[in-house]
């Protein structure tokens, strides 16, 4: 197979990441089927890309009318023969072991020998996710950034069992989504962006835990001297706490011990369900469950 034999994506999953993964693929005039659990999920998911694609026609960033792309997704609730005929798959789903390989069974069943099952995780092992399949060599990660659609780098992660022809594919496909890809040979946790931002994530805390600066100043010296776009708990909050407390939960119920321990002030705040922008409050306080300003 090549990139180009790519016509229908599958994208498992329509939450932060996963309805802008969709949208990527039908801006880039991919059919997509989109698939969540319930039809609120998905109802909110292209409430969210029809306003993410209002504001890049805005910017003159897209090239066809808003309708004419969304015309393009296809919404699913649960996974039925309907999407038998995807060439590519994208899992977006919550960053734990057992959900993925559920999900990966699934697809292993119903869509055809040729397609390619790749997964947005951000910290799992692909090779553990590939053995939920009768087609290791087909299992890829394809990791992108929060917001998709705005973030250029793609990781291409392989697994243990990934061919060369797919984690190609994969990555001539994060090039026809206008992405910068980058091709990750081994499967370590945290692969190479989260094993940086994990780093990153832990001193902040520990400063702030030790008391030796507030939140707010780590963030500052963030933004203000070390360039950052956005503060160290400020993209907690915007990527959500759930994510980052499941990256280092997940490696830890794995057994991978790696020098990156769980932040306490992270877990404390999962604990009382302050999940960042998506509940309201996090590190910092929003206006409303999902609507993001500059704190
Ligand atoms: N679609 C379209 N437009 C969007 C958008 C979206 N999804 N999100 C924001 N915008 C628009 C805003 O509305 C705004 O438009 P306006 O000026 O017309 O109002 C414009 O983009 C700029 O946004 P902001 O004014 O909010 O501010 P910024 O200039 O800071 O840009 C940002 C926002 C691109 C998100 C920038 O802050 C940034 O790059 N932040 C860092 C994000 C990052 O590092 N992400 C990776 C996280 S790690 C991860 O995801 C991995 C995971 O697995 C853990």
């Amino acid at each position: 197979m090549k990139v180009e034999d790519i016509k229908k994506i599958l994208v498992v999953g329509a939450g932060t990441m996963g309805h802008g993964i969709a949208e990527i693929a039908a801006i880039s005039g991919y059919k997509v089927y989109l698939s969540d659990i319930s039809q609120d999920i998905l109802n909110n998911a292209l409430e969210r890309i029809r306003w993410s694609l209002s504001k890049l026609q805005e910017r003159g960033q897209i090239k066809e009318s808003v309708d004419t792309i969304m015309s393009r997704i296809t919404t699913i609730v649960g996974l039925d023969k309907t999407v038998s005929d995807a060439d590519f798959s994208i899992e977006a789903s919550t960053e734990r072991m057992d959900i993925k390989r559920q999900v990966f069974s699934k697809l292993d069943e119903l869509l055809p020998p040729h397609a390619i099952l790749a997964t947005n995780t951000s910290s799992l092992p692909i090779s553990k996710i590939a053995e939920a399949t009768k087609r290791q060599d087909k299992v890829v990660g394809m990791h992108f950034f929060n917001p998709p659609v705005l973030m250029q780098l793609v990781e291409v992660m392989k697994g243990d069992k990934t061919s060369d022809e797919t984690a190609k594919i994969t990555y001539d496909l994060a090039k026809k989504f206008g992405k910068q890809p980058i091709m990750i040979n081994k499967d370590v946790p945290g692969y190479v962006v989260n094993r940086i931002l994990g780093q990153i994530n832990i001193a902040s805390c520990i400063l702030v835990e030790k008391k030796v600066a507030d939140y707010r100043e780590v963030d500052a010296v963030a933004r203000y001297k070390l360039g950052f776009p956005m503060g160290v708990f400020e993209l907690i909050d915007y990527t959500g706490v759930d994510v980052a407390y499941y990256v280092s939960k997940s490696r830890e119920e794995l057994g991978i011990r790696d020098d990156i321990p769980i932040c306490s002030l992270i877990e404390q705040k999962f604990k009382n369900n302050e999940l960042g922008v998506k509940t309201g409050k996090g590190f910092y306080t929003y206006p409303a469950p999902g609507k993001y300003v500059k704190p």
